[in-house]
């Protein structure tokens, strides 16, 4: 190996080791909001950005210019502040935003869960050694945070919601309900592309009471809240559980998938939409471990599985697995089906 080449691995692993400066950066201007206050094609002066916001400008231009040496934002010389092609993405008003990404991996609640990474080495949970209360337990204390959650999942980079409504017929059935569904966003894509079924998301009682009316689709959306650790509704032709599976150990997968078995009637069926991890870290999306990792800060035991694991679930569940459908989406689509000797 060159010296070149140590030197460019010395300095790609020094930026690793730096990165969350980079993160908390990056939530502290979409907390202020501060890519929606520069035009697209504007630009402002940083005293005004620091007016508009209540706070000083010269902290605030060290900040801006942190991120601009890392293409987030321009910073002229004259305090003049514009977008750039990746400050843009931080609008709320971009597609898929990353807005709510930016607030979200370093707000307090997994910012301090992270701190605690070590405990998950030992068997213990890093969000409870943080907060001394499980993940969704938070959530429901903190309901701006929890807003937000909902907000990123809707709004987050792997575009899954349009994968589904475009990788799978929805144009069968009559009601799809969405288990675990969040605020609803993979219902509203389903149901723009598919005139005829209605969606029902099931969901926490705090977060299906957060959509409001002029998210249900012109109400073709219901909305029922409960734990789909109790049962799971009855009367849809198809269930989704989207990313939910991964916020869980094996043994509450079974009891989810079990609830889920129990609503299914016969020629239902349960779209499970996760990505599917690749064993091999040299040939898997450095994203998707990423991932895992957050599992195991918020969860301790919940993780991304492989395809194999999920068959495995399903089977414990007396559900079988019909087929798996890519997407253009990282997240796979698994179909199952109720086992025919359950
Ligand atoms: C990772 S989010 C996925 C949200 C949505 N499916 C998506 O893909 O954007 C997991 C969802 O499971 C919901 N959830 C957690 N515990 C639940 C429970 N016991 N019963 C029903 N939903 C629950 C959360 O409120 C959250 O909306």
């Amino acid at each position: 190996m060159t010296q070149d080449a140590v030197d460019d691995d010395r300095g790609a692993l020094d930026l690793l080791i730096r990165g969350f400066q980079v993160s908390r950066m990056l939530r502290l201007v979409a907390d202020l909001g501060l890519a929606d206050r520069i035009a697209k094609d504007g630009s402002c002066h940083v005293q005004d950005l620091a007016d508009a916001c209540a706070v000083l400008a010269t902290p605030l231009l060290r900040v801006l210019r942190a991120l601009a040496a890392f293409g987030v934002f321009r910073v002229g010389a004259d305090g003049s502040v514009c977008h750039s092609p990746r400050s843009v993405l931080l609008r709320t008003d971009a597609p898929n935003s990353l807005h709510h990404g930016a607030r979200f991996w370093t707000a307090p609640g997994s910012w301090k869960a992270w701190s605690a990474l070590d405990v998950a080495l030992t068997g213990d949970v890093p969000h409870q050694a943080a907060w001394n209360t499980g993940r969704f337990q938070y959530l429901r204390e903190h309901p701006d945070e929890a807003r937000n959650f909902d907000a990123f999942m809707a709004n987050f980079p792997d575009q899954r919601h349009q994968a589904v409504a475009t990788g799978y017929d929805f144009s069968g059935p009559t009601l799809i309900t969405d288990v675990g569904g969040g605020n609803g966003e993979a219902l509203r894509h389903i149901l723009a592309r598919f005139p005829g079924p209605r969606g029902l998301v099931f969901d926490r009682d705090e977060v299906v009471a957060a959509i409001p009316p002029e998210a249900r689709s012109g109400g073709r959306i219901d909305v029922q809240g409960g734990s789909f650790f109790d049962h799971v509704p009855p009367g849809a032709d198809i269930y989704l559980l989207i990313r939910v599976l991964h916020d869980w150990s094996d043994d509450d997968c079974v009891r989810i998938l079990r609830n889920c078995r129990a609503a299914l009637a016969a020629g239902a069926r349960l779209l499970i939409v996760e990505q599917l991890l690749e064993p091999d870290p040299t040939l898997g999306r450095a994203t998707d471990y990423l991932v895992d990792m957050q599992m195991m800060a918020m969860f301790g035991t919940a993780r991304e599985r492989t395809a194999n694991e999920f068959k495995a679930l399903l089977q414990a569940s007396g559900l079988e697995l019909a087929r798996v459908i890519s997407t253009r989406s990282p997240v796979a689509i698994l179909e199952a089906l109720r086992s025919a000797d359950s």
